[in-house]
């Protein structure tokens, strides 16, 4: 197996790579998540109707490549990688083979647009997204791979230092409240953050110590939420929902510290982070658009243009 790999070659890869991060704060970053991390997984998944390899996403993009990125520039995890020291966001983990898998120590993204907390969110409405179970089976077998060549020691020491950075939960949220589901409400968001609970268990158990998560963005103030709203104004449900959310998830979060050593947190408040944005545009003397319910894109009023919807 050594040599089919070309484990000198490996090796060296790794030396260099080790190099080239030492000015980041952290080994590696690994990202899953759903549209709003998505940085090209879903252009690896042919049928799939949430892409994003097209005009006019990737507007801003230097020549203005469309990467898959459900944005006109960079996203969320691009601008967390930025601030730990990386160019953008890892690349996703389907663009690499098995060759070029093993010279990639900074992370990898897992994140696919569409998908959710549960296995079964996304699947109709999308015809393939990853769901973040599968995202986590997916870090598993870069982890045995990651063990293989380095051994079990070091393996764990990497992944105990990288950071994991999850945004996830808006699709479940959409898809239960388009349903008309006779689950009460509180009962649904609930369970969804059992499911979050669960998936986070998993993946300390796979070595995970330090966690980056976001909470879920105001979704009713969507523009193709809005819609809906004959006033234009947001879906206060949908907004409601998120904020619920949040309060549960601090609990659990709060609840896994303590259960296990050495775990770290961070909870971003993605509804109390844009919510002010929304509702007092002009208070930020730039126009802004919501795009994808998360990114908040500065233009200048001169150089308007349409906003996106996802
Ligand atoms: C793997 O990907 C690398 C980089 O894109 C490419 O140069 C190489 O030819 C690929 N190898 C195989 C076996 O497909
Ligand atoms: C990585 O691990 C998975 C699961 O064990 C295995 O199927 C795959 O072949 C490995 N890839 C490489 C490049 O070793
Ligand atoms: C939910 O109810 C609304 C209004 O009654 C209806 O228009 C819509 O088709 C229903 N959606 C589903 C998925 O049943
Ligand atoms: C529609 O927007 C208005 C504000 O413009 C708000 O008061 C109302 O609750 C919204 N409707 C729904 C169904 O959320």
């Amino acid at each position: 197996m050594a040599n089919k790999w070309g484990f000198p070659l490996v090796l060296l890869s790794l030396v260099i790579a080790v190099l080239n991060l030492a000015e980041a704060a952290v080994p590696a970053i690994f990202i899953l998540g759903d549209s709003t991390a998505d940085v090209g997984t879903n252009n690896f998944l042919p049928g799939s109707m949430a892409r994003a390899d097209f005009p006019y996403n990737g507007i801003d993009f230097p020549n203005s490549t469309p990467t898959g990125r459900f944005s006109n520039g960079l996203n969320t995890a691009d601008f967390l990688a930025k601030l730990f020291g990386f160019e953008k966001s890892p690349k996703p983990f389907l663009s690499l083979n098995s060759t070029s898998l093993l010279k990639w120590f900074g992370g990898f993204s897992f994140a696919s647009g569409g998908s959710g907390l549960f296995d079964t969110t996304g699947q109709r409405m999308t015809k393939s997204c990853i769901p973040l179970a599968e995202q986590i089976q997916q870090f598993s077998s870069v982890r045995s791979n990651l063990t293989a060549l380095m051994g079990p020691v070091a393996t764990e020491t990497y992944i105990s230092k990288s950071l994991f950075f999850i945004s996830i939960g808006s699709n479940d949220i959409f898809e239960y409240y388009r349903s008309n589901s006779s689950i009460p409400k509180e009962q649904f968001l609930s369970s969804l953050v059992v499911a979050y609970e669960n998936h986070l268990k998993t993946l300390i158990n796979l070595g995970a110590r330090k966690l980056g998560i976001i909470s879920i963005a105001p979704i009713g103030c969507c523009p193709a939420q809005r819609l809906f709203n004959a006033t234009g104004g947001c879906i206060e449900e949908l907004n409601d929902h998120a904020k619920a959310f949040h309060s549960k998830l601090d609990v659990v979060m709060n609840k896994l510290s303590a259960e296990f050593q050495g775990l770290m947190y961070s909870l971003g408040n993605a509804f109390e982070m844009t919510i002010n944005v929304i509702q007092n545009p002009l208070a930020f003397s730039k126009q802004f658009f919501l795009v994808n319910g998360v990114n908040t894109v500065k233009h200048e009023q001169k150089n308007n243009r349409e906003g996106s919807m996802y």
